[in-house]
């Protein structure tokens, strides 16, 4: 299994506060059976250039990577990257898609989103070399009308759900019906720390762990 949304990178931003709590975080993704990790910490374009952001995030990288165990499982370094307008033509954001792929996680606002959203999603997939997935669509469903997934899904763009969602009975109808019709590509725990927000894939419900099978 591959955990596509984590805040394990230590205190990147509102995730794990120490490289401690970082390994125990991997540590726990290891035993719930996940072998290959996104790190992908929040990137707000408000907040810093795409440039500040990824050399603090090697220097973060950095001081985990000296104390990784062995059989940790595999990282790749991304970003969680909130939507802004004009993302199709910024130099910089192919430099915030996950490590060896073409996919950029993007945080969309929690509201329901006018064309001038929709028409810039498919301007970036349209710009090449760059696959959009969403991240934790669940968290959007509330603000979206139900035909605007399928249109999404048959326009190229990708789907992350987080793995709660398949838990909770706001979001688990729903979620596993677009999992079962194959909109969701990818699954995340966005887990933040070991407590409230902690790596969960042991709640994965067995039918949806089956679905993932090879
Ligand atoms: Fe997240």
């Amino acid at each position: 299994m591959t955990d596509f949304h984590t805040h394990i990178l230590p205190r990147m931003d509102d995730g794990s506060g120490s490289v401690r709590e970082s390994l125990e975080m991997l540590r726990q993704e290891r035993l719930q059976g996940v072998d290959a990790v996104a790190l992908t910490p929040h990137f707000y374009p408000w907040k810093e250039s795409p440039a500040e952001f990824l050399s603090r995030r090697d220097r973060h990288y950095q001081q985990l990577e000296s104390r990784l165990p062995e059989g940790c499982p595999q990282l790749a370094l991304g970003a969680e990257v909130y939507f802004f307008e004009g993302m199709h033509v910024s130099e910089d954001v192919p430099n915030l898609r996950l490590q060896g792929t073409q996919y950029l996680l993007v945080e969309m606002p929690f509201e329901s989103w006018p064309q001038r959203i929709i028409g810039e999603l498919f301007r970036l997939r349209d710009r090449g070399g760059i696959q959009p997935v969403l991240a934790h669509v669940d968290r959007y469903l509330r603000f979206q009308p139900r035909g605007l997934w399928r249109e999404l899904a048959q326009q190229g763009i990708l789907f992350q759900a987080n793995v709660d969602s398949f838990t909770q009975w706001r979001t688990r109808g729903y979620i596993t019906k677009m999992l079962e019709e194959g909109w969701i590509s990818h699954l995340g725990s966005d887990c933040h720390n070991l407590e409230s927000r902690r790596p969960n894939w042991d709640l994965l419900p067995q039918r949806v762990r089956e679905r993932l099978a090879p």
